[in-house]
């Protein structure tokens, strides 16, 4: 569109003031796969720059079922600026060995366990500080309902002041609802918890669980999510709030 008089740009001024916002919101909360497709390629420039600028070169593969380019973003974000000193992950994989090259920049312990016994020895095999630990999934009363968990017995989970929730697999309902075990025995004054594929319902109602627990505790946090082709939902407390920011 060029024009040089403003007879000549009246119309599509015009279009401009009355079409643009109710265009811009279709595509920000109808047709968002544009968005969301264009905002994991901003987080995967920041992460390669990230990497390089670390000089942390193993391959991490974001695609398929691990973590995607805003997770691990915001796990640089939070290992590099905040006061990170026990990380405690479900479910191994791409997450663990960017965790495991961090960790050794930066040094905080970092134990995920992972119920499959295989995965946990490949991902185990390739991390030289962080310990993946295999963790057969056990069933448990958690807030009022039956729920396979990872073993509590291999690891007790407690002072972890960031939780990570990425396993196991998916369930239709009350996804991963194993996580809120692990809550209890957070630091509570300085914590970060981010779950993943906080786009499908059952990790919400898994969310939705954690965030009722921690009022009840009467623990202070906000809360917020980070939007990509996945979503993470972030809850952080004391120093680790900025993380709500990134
Ligand atoms: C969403 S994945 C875990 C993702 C992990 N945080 C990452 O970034 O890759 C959840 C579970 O799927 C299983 N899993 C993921 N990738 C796998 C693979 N390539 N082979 C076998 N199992 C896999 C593991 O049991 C894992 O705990």
């Amino acid at each position: 569109m060029q024009a040089r008089s403003h007879r000549a740009l009246r119309a599509a001024l015009a279009e401009m003031r009355w079409l643009n916002r109710p265009l811009e919101w279709w595509a920000k909360n109808v047709a968002v796969g544009a968005m969301l497709n264009g905002r994991e390629l901003v987080y995967q420039n920041i992460v390669h720059r990230d990497l390089a600028r670390l000089g942390i070169d193993r391959p991490i593969h974001a695609v398929g079922s691990a973590a995607n380019y805003s997770y691990l973003y915001l796990l640089i974000r939070s290992c590099t600026e905040l006061p990170v000193r026990r990380v405690l992950e479900l479910g191994c994989g791409q997450s663990t060995l960017l965790l495991d090259a961090l960790a050794e920049r930066a040094d905080f312990e970092v134990v995920s366990l992972e119920h499959e016994a295989e995965w946990a020895e490949r991902i185990g095999a390739q991390c030289r500080r962080a310990r993946v630990l295999e963790a057969p999934l056990v069933e448990r009363r958690i807030a009022d309902r039956d729920s396979p968990v990872h073993d509590p017995d291999v690891h007790d989970g407690q002072g972890v002041d960031v939780l990570l929730v990425d396993g196991p697999q998916k369930s239709k309902r009350r996804s991963r609802w194993g996580a809120l075990h692990w809550l209890e025995g957070m630091n509570s004054d300085d914590f970060l918890i981010i779950f993943d594929d906080a786009e499908r319902r059952g990790e919400l109602d898994t969310i939705e669980q954690a965030v009722k627990q921690l009022d009840a505790r009467g623990i202070a946090y906000t809360a917020t999510r980070l939007r990509s082709v996945k979503t993470q939902f972030v809850i952080a407390g004391g120093a680790m709030t900025p993380a709500v920011h990134f």
